[in-house]
């Protein structure tokens, strides 16, 4: 079980964590974005573009970057999914967790080091990574509020799944969840999933509403051509309550796929974005609270 540091010009990029089950995880410091896991059974659960940028010049196109603090852009002035993936997190090896059986990191990120006129309010992120005993990927992020006035804000952890074969693949889990559909005319609709099992032939943006419910114990599966990811995602207050959230999913199928220059022409044939996140709504945060946003990855 080990923490690697993996440097450049003796700044720290990547964090490589090694855990005895064979499992692995790498975490870049730019945007606190885990880029690679590999399970114990040498199964890459996330996909990366080939042509991502990785030199901290653009969001990085894959892995599981971090959206805050607004998901899309109702904040006009402000970037697509906020400031916190493009901008490089600061890590403290002390704070490392090596146990028996789990291995894990934190990442920080606050208003000295990234900020918005259009959100200038004092905060604080923190990013924990782990590879918990079972070996699944275990990612929490912690939204703080150090500021003196409430603050309001979205999250999100934008993960990309290697789905393999997007033609073999199926989302459980999904059923009688209201969405939004923002590939349609009127993104404003509640719509009605009504397959239990959903499959992808063409573009898909969808918010599906309030969707994990840890009390009812519901995941996500994602059925792939050689297995199954199973996806959790929950948001917490500081005191334990669970706060509803969302679920995005997300495929820019061909046409878009081939208008993002770091997005492989046919990655969109092999991956598929399952997103955590509260986001259908602004959050509002009281001075000295804290919203947690936890998604477990295994397969
Ligand atoms: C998804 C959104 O979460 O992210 C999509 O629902 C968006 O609307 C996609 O296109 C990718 O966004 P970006 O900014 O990384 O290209």
């Amino acid at each position: 079980m080990s923490v690697e540091q993996i440097t450049d010009d003796g700044k720290v990029k990547i964090l490589r964590l090694n855990h005895k089950s064979g499992a692995v995880c790498e975490i870049y410091t730019y945007g606190a974005t885990v880029t690679k896991f590999k399970n114990a059974a040498g199964k890459d659960l996330i996909w990366l573009s080939t042509t991502a940028k990785l030199d901290g010049t653009k969001a990085i196109r894959g892995g599981i970057p971090l959206v805050f603090p607004q998901f899309g852009q109702p904040i006009k002035e402000m970037a697509q999914h906020g400031f916190a993936r493009n901008n490089t997190w600061g890590y403290d090896k002390e704070s490392d967790i090596t146990s028996d059986d789990e291995v894990g990191v934190t990442l920080f990120l606050d208003q000295t080091m990234a900020t918005h006129e259009a959100w200038p309010f004092p905060y604080r992120l923190e990013f924990q990574v782990f590879i918990t005993s079972n070996g699944s990927l275990r990612t929490s992020l912690f939204v703080k509020n150090t500021g003196a006035e409430a603050f309001k804000f979205q999250c999100l952890q934008h993960t990309y799944l290697n789905v393999g074969d997007i033609s073999k693949t199926s989302v459980n889990g999904l059923q009688y969840q209201r969405y939004l559909d923002k590939t349609s005319a009127d993104t404003s609709v509640l719509n009605t999933e009504d397959r239990a099992a959903v499959d992808f032939k063409l573009f898909t943006d969808r918010v599906y509403l309030n969707v994990s419910s840890p009390s009812e114990g519901k995941g996500i599966q994602v059925s792939t051509g050689d297995g199954t990811i199973q996806v959790e995602g929950r948001a917490l207050w500081k005191d334990g309550n669970q706060i509803p959230s969302d679920t995005v999913v997300w495929n820019p199928w061909e046409e878009k796929a081939k208008g993002m220059g770091d997005f492989d022409d046919d990655g969109y044939l092999k991956m598929l974005c399952i997103e955590p996140g509260l986001v259908a709504d602004f959050h509002l945060l009281p001075p000295g609270g804290q919203v947690s946003l936890v998604q477990s990855l295994s397969a």
